[in-house]
């Protein structure tokens, strides 16, 4: 039997999502765009993702609840800072999951969390099995906790990719052409994500660095600059960022 899905919000996230999901023929994919209101999906889904900004969840929330949302369905809504009770008393719907996921699924290489409201056992595996079929995932009994992974893992892949942009602008100040600049950056920071894999993270920047060696004298910039301070203000800035929209 077909299970059926309508993503509210084709932006960046609903397109991953949907992308990932139509590799898969048990899956009927239904999406809703702000200009294409065909919510005929609606009342036959299994799941409903609720993937747009959380500023535009009213009146997406109020165009489904003008269709009728079954109550067998399971709400997954994937809004940053959006709480389940703010969902329960916007839709009255009861089967909530609220789920924190990041782009880096639309590569197969997502991570997410994700937390229940309302769901007996049988739709928990339900939800589960689905959510598998996204994303590499867990379940969290605290809320609070997706707001940490917001902080993370939600927002992370953009600070590593400033990263990665940061370096290739260095190495186009060095005078390294855009064409290299772009090839070096961008295998320094595959081979650094799949190395990161392999042991400890200070092992590896120690196979790395030799005494009195170029990436020491780097490494000494970074901690002058008190770098490891910078990334805890900016993820502490998201988690609070995402507690204040929860409100
Ligand atoms: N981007 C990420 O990496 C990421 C990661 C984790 C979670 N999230 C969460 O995922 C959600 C979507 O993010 P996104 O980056 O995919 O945003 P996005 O690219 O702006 O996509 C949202 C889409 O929803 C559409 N929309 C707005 N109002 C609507 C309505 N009433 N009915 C149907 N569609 C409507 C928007 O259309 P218009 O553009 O025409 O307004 C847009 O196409 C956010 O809540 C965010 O917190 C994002």
């Amino acid at each position: 039997m077909k299970i059926n899905v309508t993503i509210i919000g084709y932006g960046t996230m609903g397109k991953a999502i949907a992308k990932t999901l139509s590799k898969d023929s048990s899956i009927k994919i239904f999406t809703v765009d702000i200009d294409k209101k065909d919510l005929s999906g609606i009342k036959k889904s299994d799941f409903i993702i609720l993937a747009v900004k959380p500023q535009d969840a009213i009146n997406a929330i109020s165009e489904l609840k003008k269709y009728g949302i079954n109550k067998k369905t399971i709400l997954l809504s994937i809004m940053a800072g959006f709480p389940i009770k703010k969902l329960f008393s916007l839709s009255g719907h009861k089967k909530i999951v609220r789920m924190m996921p990041n782009l880096g699924l639309s590569m197969g290489l997502g991570i997410a969390a994700w937390k229940k409201e309302g769901l007996s056992s049988l739709e928990t595996k339900k939800v589960k099995g689905f959510i598998n079929k996204i994303t590499e995932n867990f379940e969290v009994k605290d809320e609070d906790v997706i707001n940490k992974v917001t902080a993370i893992s939600g927002s992370g892949p953009a600070y590593f990719i400033l990263l990665a942009d940061y370096l290739f602008k260095a190495s186009k100040n060095l005078g390294l052409t855009l064409k290299e600049s772009k090839i070096l950056v961008e295998k320094t920071f595959l081979a650094s994500a799949l190395l990161s894999k392999e042991s400890d993270y200070s092992m590896l920047i120690n196979k790395i660095t030799s005494k009195g060696g170029t990436t020491e004298a780097a490494l000494k910039v970074f901690k002058k600059k008190n770098f490891d301070k910078t990334i805890l203000e900016a993820v502490n800035s998201a988690y609070k960022r995402a507690k204040e929209l929860s409100k």
